[in-house]
């Protein structure tokens, strides 16, 4: 069990020594070897280019612990692919409501020239049922997605890392494993920021889930330790990220499940991660490597932008976010969210016709339609291929670049705050409750007011629905942008607004982080979301409601971190609605 000490006097965090770190990597590698989980093939001896392409490496990530890992993995030697992998085990340690080794997520990856998807995306357990979450009557039971044992997906989490550092990596698994078990070890100093959040989940939580046992000592100013989650990091150090799978932290997920919910070792044992094709598209003189299904980000985003491209005409002159500007925003999004509904689930269970979504022609048919004129909700939005969703809080985005011109664009997550908020006991980490992106009933909006048709119906071993949209923008083959965020179905609306603002009003990095930003999908019809950060009111207000929206305030719009690259200067930017950090290493 965690143990918190609101103590003044608390030693600050030191990290480790680089020189131990480097003798827990030889260490490890004995044990791997050893071990019951070794890779069929040991990874292959990887020669970095021969000279630095950037004058730095640099990241940009949702908390100051994970700023302090990279920095230890680029002094250690490490790429960006190292970096990302530690940042992702530190982040489930220090930012425990969405970083995570319960959840699952995507990793968009640049390197050595070549782009890479690795899909670790949580699946449905093979006892899970379509109409798992409905009552006698046939409606969905209101939270049982979302809270609780049976909410939980198959998680993806340590698998996508155990790949991508096997094949793309350079220092040890255990060198990248090393900062988090120093944080869960020794703890961290809890911000209030993450205080309220827990706060906030227990609430939900309260009764239901063992939540409390383990997050209770989550107080600002506080030291949090976690000597369970320690081991448990210890355990996948020594011997591989398999063992989440197949070894005692496995056997401590599924005795918990055993008799509540469905996940079973079974599940467990069957999970891989898997390397998809990214999806790409050329757009205002940059190459898009961004997410495929099971995302429906990527495709998303790729609409909107080559969308608002074709009307550049309508959009000459008006000002970023007038209410004429939003007007047509949010035209384009209903025709996105349209075929979001549609067309998007699981590519393995089928067939999502991504190169058509994403067709220069039938795209600018589609921005045909978009007017200054139309009436908000008077012409129905169809999806535009003819026959053939909201999610919900807690997701982490992180951004790295390293100086070999390498990069990796990650989000992950435990759909909710904390999860399913149901605790590994003896294992000390939150399971997620993924199962909430299927659709529980076709038709019927999930917890960020989408929705899906058949195609993301719950079926066993399928992957959910997904908005995360981890992204890289080539120019002339080199990275130029590594972007992403959490919000559910805002994450590729923020990243579009993110965009525009940076490549067509051309603002500097930190002012395109910190405009205003919107939000609209085609359900509820006619509404316009604004966020706390930057309310709309007034004249603007008076504008949109004269056009006939409903203008809806949301808790969230997003924790974008990116880095731009200029030339061979990286340029890390990091949200100010968060609490991330944008650093650089020389
Ligand atoms: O995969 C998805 O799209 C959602 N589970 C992400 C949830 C999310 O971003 C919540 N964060 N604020």
């Amino acid at each position: 069990m965690p143990d918190s000490t609101h103590d003044a006097h608390c030693a600050p965090f030191v990290p480790l020594p680089l020189a131990l770190i480097r003798r827990l990597g030889a260490a490890t590698l004995v044990v791997a070897l050893a071990g019951s989980f070794v890779p069929a093939a040991p990874a292959l001896a990887r020669t970095p280019p021969p000279k630095a392409v950037l004058d730095a490496s640099a990241v940009a990530v949702p908390d100051r612990y994970s700023a302090d890992t990279a920095q230890q993995i680029f002094a250690a030697g490490g790429n960006a692919v190292d970096a990302a992998v530690a940042i992702a085990f530190t982040l489930a340690v220090t930012y425990p409501d969405a970083g995570n080794i319960g959840g699952g997520g995507f990793m968009t990856l640049y390197v050595d020239g070549k782009p890479y998807f690795l899909d670790y995306r949580e699946r449905a357990p093979q006892q899970a049922t379509r109409d798992m979450y409905l009552d006698d009557k046939g409606n969905p039971v209101p939270g049982m997605s979302l809270v609780g044992f049976r909410a939980v997906a198959v998680p993806g989490t340590v698998d996508g890392m155990w790949e991508a550092q096997r094949r793309f990596g350079k220092l040890k698994w255990k060198q990248v494993l090393a900062p988090a078990i120093k944080y869960a070890t020794d703890g961290f100093v809890v911000e209030p920021w993450l205080q309220k959040r827990a706060e906030y989940a227990s609430k939900s939580f309260a009764g239901k889930t063992n939540f409390s046992v383990y997050f209770a000592g989550l107080k600002a100013g506080a030291t949090f330790r976690q000597p369970e989650l320690a081991q448990t990091l210890s355990r996948i150090a020594s011997d591989g990220g398999r063992e989440f799978y197949e070894g005692k932290t496995a056997d401590l997920i599924s005795s918990q499940m055993y008799g509540h919910g469905l996940l079973s070792k079974t599940d467990l044992v069957q999970y891989k991660a898997v390397w998809r094709q990214p999806v790409t598209a050329d757009w205002n003189g940059y190459r898009i490597v961004t997410a495929p299904p099971p995302s429906s980000g990527g495709v998303g985003l790729i609409q909107l932008l080559k969308m608002k491209a074709d009307l550049k005409p309508a959009f000459a002159g008006l000002d970023l976010n007038s209410s004429a500007y939003i007007h047509l925003v949010a035209q384009i999004e209903d025709r996105v969210f349209a075929d979001r509904q549609q067309y998007m689930g699981d590519p393995d269970s089928y067939h999502v016709p991504v190169d058509k979504l994403i067709d220069d022609a039938y795209l600018a048919q589609r921005a045909d339609e978009v007017t200054p004129d139309e009436v908000p909700g008077a012409t129905p939005v169809k999806p535009g291929l003819g026959d053939s969703m909201p999610e919900r809080a807690e997701t982490t985005h992180f951004s790295v670049v390293d100086k070999w011109g390498n990069a990796v664009s990650n989000t992950y997550t435990l759909n909710g705050p904390f999860g399913s908020g149901v605790v590994v006991d003896n294992a000390g980490f939150a399971l997620n409750d993924e199962m909430d992106d299927f659709v529980a009933k076709a038709g019927t909006p999930n917890q960020f007011g989408v929705t899906s048709g058949d195609v993301n119906t719950i079926a066993p071993g399928r992957r959910p629905l997904s908005s995360m949209t981890p992204t890289i923008l080539l120019k002339d083959g080199k990275v130029s942008l590594v972007i992403g965020t959490p919000g559910g179905s805002r994450i590729f609306t923020s990243i579009f607004q993110v965009m525009t603002n940076l490549y067509d009003f051309g603002m500097p990095p930190a002012d395109a982080l910190a405009a205003m930003r919107f939000h609209h999908q085609l359900l509820p019809p006619k509404t316009i979301y604004w966020e706390p950060y930057h309310p709309i009111t007034g004249e603007l207000a008076g504008q949109l409601k004269g056009l006939g929206y409903t203008l809806e305030g949301q808790k969230f719009n997003g924790d974008v971190q990116m880095i731009r690259v200029e030339g061979t200067t990286p340029e890390p930017a990091a949200d100010p609605r968060g609490a991330g950090v944008g650093r650089v290493f020389h």
